[in-house]
């Protein structure tokens, strides 16, 4: 079971690598590590395993975080709406790759946070509002899949996870709450 301990920080090399494509087939380490992390993610939101395992809630997780280099990311994003069960998106991406992308971009009102940066770096983080990704799944078939808003910001910081980049690079150093005029800014 991953808990905070296998999260490496800021500062680790591993975080500022490009992390390498995944080979097929695909082998049973990564299948169960992509399963672990995505584990992780749903524990890191219960508010009561969250407390016993002391867990920070997050909503997606790279295999580079882990101090795996490779291309692997998992995302569980609850439904806005507290009723419903079905999250808004709970999946394992191998090899996700941004095929096209809006001319729009958006940013959270709140700014980022990071599994491997334990403070807050306040700043608006401007990314594409929508993007088309294309990625395999654990059974080794090619998926395609359109995102918008926070699903499309959650998997951008993601992505960038497996680039080496971190979402602070992304935030203006002289005016960290500097828009461009076209940047919308999701609450
Ligand atoms: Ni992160």
């Amino acid at each position: 079971m991953i808990t905070m301990e296998n999260i490496i920080l800021e500062g680790s090399p591993a975080l500022r690598e490009p992390a390498e494509e995944i080979t097929f087939p695909i082998s049973e380490d990564i299948k169960t590590l992509g399963q672990e992390m995505l584990e992780f993610l749903k524990n890191s939101q219960d508010a009561e395993l969250a407390e016993k395992y002391q867990l920070r809630a997050g909503v997606g997780l790279a295999a580079s975080q882990l101090n795996v280099s490779k291309r692997m990311i998992a995302v569980h994003i609850p439904s806005d709406n507290d009723d419903t069960s079905e999250p808004l998106l709970s999946t394992i991406m191998i090899n996700p790759k941004i095929v096209s992308h809006s001319v729009q971009s958006a940013c959270l009102s709140d700014g980022e946070g990071c599994l491997s940066v334990n403070r807050d770096v306040p700043g608006y983080v401007p990314r594409h509002s929508r993007i088309t990704v294309t990625y395999f799944n654990l059974n080794g078939e090619k998926q395609k899949i359109r995102l918008k808003n926070y699903s499309a910001i959650v998997v951008q910081h993601e992505i960038d996870h497996t680039n080496g980049i971190m979402f602070y690079d992304h935030i203006n150093k002289e005016d960290p709450f500097h828009l461009d005029e076209d940047v919308s800014i999701l609450s």
